[in-house]
Protein backbone atom coordinates (compact mmCIF):
# COMPACT_ATOMS: atom_id res chain seq x y z
CA UNK A 1 0.00 0.00 0.00
CA UNK A 2 2.14 2.91 -1.48
CA UNK A 3 4.54 4.00 1.38
CA UNK A 4 2.31 3.56 4.04
CA UNK A 5 2.35 -0.45 5.59
CA UNK A 6 -0.43 -1.74 7.67
CA UNK A 7 1.41 -3.49 10.35
CA UNK A 8 2.27 -3.22 14.08
CA UNK A 9 5.54 -4.39 15.90
CA UNK A 10 8.16 -2.42 16.43
CA UNK A 11 7.75 0.92 15.14
CA UNK A 12 9.27 1.25 11.65
CA UNK A 13 9.02 4.24 9.67
CA UNK A 14 8.79 3.22 5.88
CA UNK A 15 9.24 6.00 3.92
CA UNK A 16 7.81 9.27 5.73
CA UNK A 17 5.30 7.21 7.50
CA UNK A 18 4.04 3.86 8.79
CA UNK A 19 0.66 2.42 9.10
CA UNK A 20 0.38 1.14 12.25
CA UNK A 21 -3.57 -1.01 12.46
CA UNK A 22 -5.88 2.31 12.52
CA UNK A 23 -3.38 4.95 12.75
CA UNK A 24 -1.13 6.58 10.50
CA UNK A 25 2.30 7.34 11.69
CA UNK A 26 4.09 9.76 10.64
CA UNK A 27 7.68 10.80 11.58
CA UNK A 28 6.28 13.85 13.76
CA UNK A 29 3.08 11.91 15.30
CA UNK A 30 5.31 9.14 16.47
CA UNK A 31 7.07 11.74 18.50
CA UNK A 32 3.74 12.04 20.29
CA UNK A 33 1.63 8.54 19.93
CA UNK A 34 2.34 5.52 22.16
CA UNK A 35 1.08 1.96 22.68
CA UNK A 36 -1.39 0.78 24.76
CA UNK A 37 -0.35 -0.60 27.73
CA UNK A 38 -2.42 -2.52 30.51
CA UNK A 39 -1.77 -0.21 33.44
CA UNK A 40 -3.77 -2.82 35.74
CA UNK A 41 -6.89 -5.39 36.03
CA UNK A 42 -9.47 -6.16 38.92
CA UNK A 43 -12.57 -8.72 38.60
CA UNK A 44 -15.43 -9.36 40.68
CA UNK A 45 -17.67 -12.07 40.70
CA UNK A 46 -21.08 -12.31 43.14
CA UNK A 47 -20.94 -14.45 45.87
CA UNK A 48 -23.46 -17.27 45.40
CA UNK A 49 -21.69 -20.45 43.37
CA UNK A 50 -24.35 -22.74 41.70
CA UNK A 51 -22.94 -26.11 41.21
CA UNK A 52 -23.53 -28.50 38.40
CA UNK A 53 -25.81 -30.78 41.09
CA UNK A 54 -27.62 -27.67 41.88
CA UNK A 55 -28.71 -27.35 37.88
CA UNK A 56 -29.99 -31.11 38.20
CA UNK A 57 -32.70 -30.00 40.23
CA UNK A 58 -33.84 -27.44 37.89
CA UNK A 59 -33.77 -29.56 34.71
CA UNK A 60 -33.21 -32.76 33.40
CA UNK A 61 -29.06 -32.30 32.94
CA UNK A 62 -26.36 -33.90 34.97
CA UNK A 63 -23.12 -32.63 35.99
CA UNK A 64 -21.35 -34.96 34.13
CA UNK A 65 -23.16 -33.39 30.79
CA UNK A 66 -21.96 -30.50 31.63
CA UNK A 67 -18.27 -31.31 32.83
CA UNK A 68 -17.95 -33.43 29.85
CA UNK A 69 -19.73 -31.45 26.89
CA UNK A 70 -18.36 -27.74 28.52
CA UNK A 71 -15.58 -28.43 30.77
CA UNK A 72 -18.11 -26.18 33.59
CA UNK A 73 -17.82 -27.30 37.33
CA UNK A 74 -19.72 -24.52 38.93
CA UNK A 75 -20.83 -20.77 37.71
CA UNK A 76 -21.55 -17.98 39.64
CA UNK A 77 -25.15 -16.18 39.56
CA UNK A 78 -25.97 -11.75 41.20
CA UNK A 79 -28.02 -11.58 44.09
CA UNK A 80 -31.49 -10.05 43.14
CA UNK A 81 -30.94 -6.17 42.70
CA UNK A 82 -27.21 -6.97 41.83
CA UNK A 83 -26.31 -5.44 38.16
CA UNK A 84 -23.20 -5.52 35.97
CA UNK A 85 -23.02 -2.10 37.44
CA UNK A 86 -22.75 -2.77 40.78
CA UNK A 87 -20.36 -5.95 40.09
CA UNK A 88 -18.10 -3.44 37.38
CA UNK A 89 -18.26 -0.61 40.36
CA UNK A 90 -16.53 -3.44 42.74
CA UNK A 91 -13.77 -4.70 39.79
CA UNK A 92 -12.82 -1.23 38.76
CA UNK A 93 -12.24 -0.34 42.07
CA UNK A 94 -9.79 -2.94 42.77
CA UNK A 95 -8.24 -2.38 39.53
CA UNK A 96 -7.94 1.47 40.59
CA UNK A 97 -6.68 0.49 43.85
CA UNK A 98 -3.97 -1.50 42.19
CA UNK A 99 -3.05 1.15 39.88
CA UNK A 100 -2.46 3.63 43.02
CA UNK A 101 -4.99 6.00 40.92
CA UNK A 102 -8.49 7.46 42.00
CA UNK A 103 -11.91 7.02 39.81
CA UNK A 104 -11.45 10.86 38.76
CA UNK A 105 -8.45 10.19 36.98
CA UNK A 106 -10.16 8.45 34.62
CA UNK A 107 -10.95 10.03 31.14
CA UNK A 108 -13.43 7.80 29.23
CA UNK A 109 -15.29 4.29 30.47
CA UNK A 110 -16.11 1.56 27.65
CA UNK A 111 -18.82 -1.42 29.04
CA UNK A 112 -18.63 -4.20 26.95
CA UNK A 113 -22.50 -6.76 28.02
CA UNK A 114 -25.04 -8.09 26.43
CA UNK A 115 -26.68 -7.78 29.41
CA UNK A 116 -27.35 -4.12 30.42
CA UNK A 117 -28.89 -3.30 33.68
CA UNK A 118 -31.86 -1.07 31.92
CA UNK A 119 -32.81 -1.21 28.44
CA UNK A 120 -31.78 2.29 28.07
CA UNK A 121 -29.49 4.32 29.02
CA UNK A 122 -26.62 2.06 28.54
CA UNK A 123 -24.85 0.44 31.69
CA UNK A 124 -21.63 2.82 31.22
CA UNK A 125 -23.66 5.69 32.75
CA UNK A 126 -24.89 3.86 35.69
CA UNK A 127 -21.23 2.24 36.33
CA UNK A 128 -20.01 6.39 36.22
CA UNK A 129 -22.70 7.60 38.27
CA UNK A 130 -21.73 4.39 41.21
CA UNK A 131 -18.07 5.24 40.83
CA UNK A 132 -18.95 9.09 41.73
CA UNK A 133 -17.41 10.31 38.35
CA UNK A 134 -18.87 13.04 36.17
CA UNK A 135 -18.61 14.20 32.77
CA UNK A 136 -16.04 11.69 31.19
CA UNK A 137 -17.90 9.65 28.04
CA UNK A 138 -19.66 6.42 28.74
CA UNK A 139 -19.24 4.49 25.43
CA UNK A 140 -21.49 0.99 25.63
CA UNK A 141 -20.29 -2.16 23.69
CA UNK A 142 -22.79 -4.33 22.15
CA UNK A 143 -20.35 -7.09 20.68
CA UNK A 144 -21.51 -10.29 22.67
CA UNK A 145 -18.46 -12.31 23.90
CA UNK A 146 -16.17 -9.95 21.56
CA UNK A 147 -17.05 -7.00 23.15
CA UNK A 148 -13.61 -7.20 25.33
CA UNK A 149 -11.55 -6.95 22.26
CA UNK A 150 -14.39 -4.49 20.22
CA UNK A 151 -13.34 -2.11 23.28
CA UNK A 152 -9.57 -2.72 23.05
CA UNK A 153 -9.52 -1.66 19.58
CA UNK A 154 -12.02 1.47 20.18
CA UNK A 155 -9.84 2.13 23.70
CA UNK A 156 -6.18 1.54 21.68
CA UNK A 157 -7.37 3.99 19.31
CA UNK A 158 -7.90 6.33 21.45
CA UNK A 159 -4.92 6.07 22.98
CA UNK A 160 -3.00 6.22 20.30
CA UNK A 161 -4.22 9.36 18.92
CA UNK A 162 -4.10 11.18 22.65
CA UNK A 163 -7.51 11.98 22.89
CA UNK A 164 -7.57 9.48 26.28
CA UNK A 165 -4.71 9.01 28.32
CA UNK A 166 -6.74 6.98 31.05
CA UNK A 167 -9.27 4.83 29.58
CA UNK A 168 -11.28 1.93 31.71
CA UNK A 169 -12.51 -1.05 29.74
CA UNK A 170 -14.89 -3.29 31.54
CA UNK A 171 -16.78 -6.90 30.64
CA UNK A 172 -19.70 -6.96 33.02
CA UNK A 173 -22.12 -9.54 32.37
CA UNK A 174 -25.35 -11.25 34.32
CA UNK A 175 -27.13 -14.02 32.53
CA UNK A 176 -29.12 -15.35 35.73
CA UNK A 177 -31.82 -13.39 34.79
CA UNK A 178 -31.71 -13.97 31.40
CA UNK A 179 -32.03 -17.96 31.66
CA UNK A 180 -34.83 -20.03 32.05
CA UNK A 181 -34.20 -22.95 34.28
CA UNK A 182 -36.08 -25.54 32.89
CA UNK A 183 -35.55 -28.51 30.42
CA UNK A 184 -36.22 -25.97 27.76
CA UNK A 185 -33.48 -23.47 28.13
CA UNK A 186 -31.16 -26.42 29.52
CA UNK A 187 -28.97 -25.52 26.20
CA UNK A 188 -27.86 -22.45 27.54
CA UNK A 189 -28.33 -22.17 31.13
CA UNK A 190 -26.08 -24.86 32.01
CA UNK A 191 -23.41 -22.30 30.12
CA UNK A 192 -23.66 -18.88 30.80
CA UNK A 193 -22.36 -17.02 34.52
CA UNK A 194 -22.00 -13.89 35.58
CA UNK A 195 -19.29 -11.39 36.42
CA UNK A 196 -17.13 -8.82 35.79
CA UNK A 197 -13.83 -7.89 34.86
CA UNK A 198 -12.06 -4.43 34.13
CA UNK A 199 -9.11 -3.55 32.62
CA UNK A 200 -7.14 0.34 33.03
CA UNK A 201 -5.37 1.70 29.65
CA UNK A 202 -2.97 3.98 29.02
CA UNK A 203 -0.42 5.18 27.04
CA UNK A 204 3.33 3.48 27.71
CA UNK A 205 6.66 5.63 26.92
CA UNK A 206 8.20 1.94 25.91
CA UNK A 207 7.74 1.88 21.89
CA UNK A 208 8.45 -1.94 22.58
CA UNK A 209 5.42 -2.86 25.11
CA UNK A 210 1.34 -2.80 24.91
CA UNK A 211 -0.97 -3.78 22.32
CA UNK A 212 1.25 -4.30 19.31
CA UNK A 213 -2.20 -5.65 17.27
CA UNK A 214 -6.03 -6.02 17.64
CA UNK A 215 -8.51 -6.78 14.97
CA UNK A 216 -12.01 -7.64 15.29
CA UNK A 217 -14.62 -8.86 12.71
CA UNK A 218 -18.36 -9.91 12.48
CA UNK A 219 -21.17 -12.06 10.04
CA UNK A 220 -24.19 -10.90 10.64
CA UNK A 221 -25.89 -13.77 8.37
CA UNK A 222 -25.53 -15.85 11.10
CA UNK A 223 -27.08 -13.48 14.17
CA UNK A 224 -30.26 -16.03 14.54
CA UNK A 225 -27.95 -18.49 15.64
CA UNK A 226 -27.16 -17.06 19.03
CA UNK A 227 -29.30 -14.77 20.03
CA UNK A 228 -32.35 -13.53 22.23
CA UNK A 229 -35.53 -12.68 19.69
CA UNK A 230 -36.90 -10.42 22.34
CA UNK A 231 -37.68 -7.60 23.31
CA UNK A 232 -37.45 -6.44 20.52
CA UNK A 233 -37.93 -3.27 18.66
CA UNK A 234 -39.43 -4.33 15.70
CA UNK A 235 -42.44 -6.05 17.91
CA UNK A 236 -45.00 -3.49 18.83
CA UNK A 237 -45.28 -3.94 22.01
CA UNK A 238 -41.95 -4.87 22.03
CA UNK A 239 -42.19 -7.56 24.72
CA UNK A 240 -45.22 -8.95 25.70
CA UNK A 241 -46.30 -12.19 28.10
CA UNK A 242 -46.79 -14.71 25.49
CA UNK A 243 -43.30 -13.74 24.28
CA UNK A 244 -41.88 -14.58 27.55
CA UNK A 245 -44.12 -18.18 28.19
CA UNK A 246 -42.67 -18.90 24.42
CA UNK A 247 -39.37 -18.62 25.59
CA UNK A 248 -38.34 -15.89 23.53
CA UNK A 249 -36.61 -13.52 25.82
CA UNK A 250 -33.91 -16.51 26.83
CA UNK A 251 -31.08 -17.13 24.51
CA UNK A 252 -31.37 -19.45 21.66
CA UNK A 253 -28.40 -21.33 19.75
CA UNK A 254 -27.21 -23.22 17.46
CA UNK A 255 -24.68 -25.02 19.29
CA UNK A 256 -23.05 -27.00 16.68
CA UNK A 257 -23.02 -24.21 14.27
CA UNK A 258 -21.69 -21.94 16.48
CA UNK A 259 -18.88 -24.53 18.24
CA UNK A 260 -17.87 -25.03 14.33
CA UNK A 261 -17.02 -21.66 13.59
CA UNK A 262 -15.90 -21.15 16.59
CA UNK A 263 -13.28 -23.45 15.94
CA UNK A 264 -12.20 -22.44 12.83
CA UNK A 265 -12.43 -18.48 13.49
CA UNK A 266 -10.91 -18.18 17.12
CA UNK A 267 -7.16 -19.57 15.64
CA UNK A 268 -7.36 -17.53 12.07
CA UNK A 269 -8.60 -14.07 14.26
CA UNK A 270 -5.21 -15.11 16.82
CA UNK A 271 -2.79 -15.63 13.36
CA UNK A 272 -4.00 -12.45 11.93
CA UNK A 273 -2.85 -10.25 14.55
CA UNK A 274 0.26 -12.24 15.01
CA UNK A 275 1.03 -11.64 11.34
CA UNK A 276 0.34 -8.04 11.95
CA UNK A 277 2.27 -7.87 14.89
CA UNK A 278 5.50 -9.66 13.08
CA UNK A 279 5.12 -12.56 15.76
CA UNK A 280 4.73 -16.50 15.57
CA UNK A 281 2.26 -18.91 17.56
CA UNK A 282 5.50 -20.09 19.00
CA UNK A 283 6.49 -16.72 20.49
CA UNK A 284 3.76 -16.76 22.51
CA UNK A 285 4.08 -17.01 26.19
CA UNK A 286 0.01 -17.41 27.55
CA UNK A 287 -3.01 -16.85 25.74
CA UNK A 288 -5.99 -15.97 26.93
CA UNK A 289 -8.82 -17.16 25.15
CA UNK A 290 -12.69 -16.14 25.57
CA UNK A 291 -14.34 -18.94 27.76
CA UNK A 292 -16.98 -20.64 26.00
CA UNK A 293 -16.42 -24.05 25.46
CA UNK A 294 -13.07 -26.13 27.11
CA UNK A 295 -13.32 -28.09 23.55
CA UNK A 296 -13.25 -25.03 22.04
CA UNK A 297 -10.36 -24.06 23.94
CA UNK A 298 -8.50 -27.11 23.29
CA UNK A 299 -9.46 -27.78 20.17
CA UNK A 300 -7.82 -23.80 19.37
CA UNK A 301 -4.40 -25.12 21.23
CA UNK A 302 -4.13 -28.23 19.10
CA UNK A 303 -5.09 -26.97 16.15
CA UNK A 304 -2.28 -24.13 16.45
CA UNK A 305 0.34 -26.58 18.31
CA UNK A 306 -0.04 -24.25 21.66
CA UNK A 307 0.46 -26.45 24.71
CA UNK A 308 -1.53 -26.82 27.60
CA UNK A 309 0.28 -24.44 29.93
CA UNK A 310 0.31 -21.91 27.46
CA UNK A 311 -3.91 -21.65 27.10
CA UNK A 312 -5.43 -20.35 30.27
CA UNK A 313 -8.96 -21.80 30.86
CA UNK A 314 -11.11 -21.06 34.05
CA UNK A 315 -14.36 -21.92 32.74
CA UNK A 316 -14.90 -24.43 35.64
CA UNK A 317 -15.26 -21.86 37.83
CA UNK A 318 -17.15 -19.43 36.19
CA UNK A 319 -18.79 -20.97 33.08
CA UNK A 320 -19.33 -18.28 29.98
CA UNK A 321 -19.44 -15.09 31.11
CA UNK A 322 -19.47 -13.37 28.02
CA UNK A 323 -18.00 -10.00 27.36
CA UNK A 324 -16.55 -10.53 31.32
CA UNK A 325 -15.01 -13.82 30.04
CA UNK A 326 -11.62 -12.58 28.94
CA UNK A 327 -10.83 -9.66 31.13
CA UNK A 328 -11.57 -12.58 34.07
CA UNK A 329 -9.64 -14.84 32.98
CA UNK A 330 -7.00 -12.27 32.08
CA UNK A 331 -6.91 -11.04 35.81
CA UNK A 332 -6.70 -14.73 37.39
CA UNK A 333 -3.64 -15.44 34.95
CA UNK A 334 -2.00 -12.39 35.71
CA UNK A 335 -3.05 -13.17 40.03
CA UNK A 336 -1.49 -16.78 39.67
CA UNK A 337 1.83 -15.55 37.72
CA UNK A 338 0.88 -16.35 34.44
CA UNK A 339 1.78 -13.43 32.95
CA UNK A 340 5.11 -11.20 33.49
CA UNK A 341 6.50 -8.00 32.01
CA UNK A 342 8.03 -8.57 28.62
CA UNK A 343 5.58 -11.99 28.17
CA UNK A 344 3.71 -11.94 24.46
CA UNK A 345 0.02 -12.37 25.07
CA UNK A 346 -2.30 -13.58 22.77
CA UNK A 347 -6.05 -12.58 23.31
CA UNK A 348 -8.49 -14.47 20.75
CA UNK A 349 -13.00 -14.76 21.22
CA UNK A 350 -16.01 -15.52 18.82
CA UNK A 351 -19.57 -15.71 19.73
CA UNK A 352 -23.03 -14.29 18.84
CA UNK A 353 -23.46 -12.25 15.57
CA UNK A 354 -21.25 -13.65 14.68
CA UNK A 355 -18.45 -11.72 16.19
CA UNK A 356 -14.67 -12.58 16.37
CA UNK A 357 -11.36 -10.72 16.70
CA UNK A 358 -7.73 -11.27 18.15
CA UNK A 359 -5.31 -9.36 19.64
CA UNK A 360 -1.36 -9.56 20.40
CA UNK A 361 0.16 -7.79 23.81
CA UNK A 362 3.92 -7.33 24.88
CA UNK A 363 2.74 -7.05 28.07
O1 LIG B 1 -19.80 -17.89 23.87
C1 LIG B 1 -19.82 -18.21 22.53
C2 LIG B 1 -20.90 -18.94 22.07
N1 LIG B 1 -21.18 -20.26 22.58
C3 LIG B 1 -20.43 -21.32 22.28
O2 LIG B 1 -19.33 -21.21 21.81
C4 LIG B 1 -21.04 -22.67 22.49
C5 LIG B 1 -20.71 -23.56 21.34
N2 LIG B 1 -21.36 -24.88 21.43
C6 LIG B 1 -21.08 -25.75 22.39
O3 LIG B 1 -20.26 -25.48 23.24
C7 LIG B 1 -21.76 -27.09 22.36
O4 LIG B 1 -22.48 -27.20 21.17
C8 LIG B 1 -22.71 -27.32 23.56
C9 LIG B 1 -21.91 -27.48 24.83
C10 LIG B 1 -23.67 -26.16 23.72
C11 LIG B 1 -23.52 -28.58 23.36
O5 LIG B 1 -22.67 -29.69 23.12
P1 LIG B 1 -22.97 -30.67 21.88
O6 LIG B 1 -22.03 -31.78 21.99
O7 LIG B 1 -22.93 -29.84 20.64
O8 LIG B 1 -24.42 -31.20 22.21
P2 LIG B 1 -25.78 -31.05 21.33
O9 LIG B 1 -26.26 -29.64 21.34
O10 LIG B 1 -25.59 -31.69 20.01
O11 LIG B 1 -26.77 -31.91 22.18
C12 LIG B 1 -26.55 -33.31 22.40
C13 LIG B 1 -27.68 -33.84 23.23
C14 LIG B 1 -29.05 -33.47 22.68
O12 LIG B 1 -29.92 -34.57 22.91
P3 LIG B 1 -30.25 -35.61 21.71
O13 LIG B 1 -30.86 -34.78 20.63
O14 LIG B 1 -28.94 -36.20 21.34
O15 LIG B 1 -31.19 -36.56 22.37
C15 LIG B 1 -29.48 -32.32 23.55
O16 LIG B 1 -30.90 -32.19 23.64
O17 LIG B 1 -27.64 -33.28 24.55
C16 LIG B 1 -28.89 -32.70 24.87
N3 LIG B 1 -28.67 -31.57 25.76
C17 LIG B 1 -28.49 -31.71 27.08
N4 LIG B 1 -28.49 -32.79 27.87
C18 LIG B 1 -28.25 -32.60 29.18
C19 LIG B 1 -28.57 -30.25 25.44
N5 LIG B 1 -28.32 -29.54 26.54
C20 LIG B 1 -28.28 -30.42 27.58
C21 LIG B 1 -28.04 -30.27 28.95
N6 LIG B 1 -28.04 -31.40 29.72
N7 LIG B 1 -27.82 -29.08 29.52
Amino acid sequence: MGRFRREAGPVRPVGAATYIGPILRTPEAEQTMHRTEFISTGMYVPERVVTNHELEGYMDTSDEWIRQRSGIEERRWAAEGEGGSDMAKIATERALEAAGMEASELDCLIVATLSPDHFFPGTGVFLQRKLGVTDIPCLDIRNQCTGFLYGLEVADAFIQTGKYRRVLLVGTEVHSSGIVLSTDGRDTAVLFGDGAAVAILGPTEDPDRGVLAVRTHADGRHAEKLWAPAPACVNKPFVTSEMIDAGLTRPHMEGRDVFKHAVTKMPAALIEVLEVAGHTVQELDMVIPHQANMRIAQAVAKGLGIPDDKMYINIQRYGNTTAASIPIALHECIEEGGIRRGDLVGFTAFGSGFTWGGAVVRW
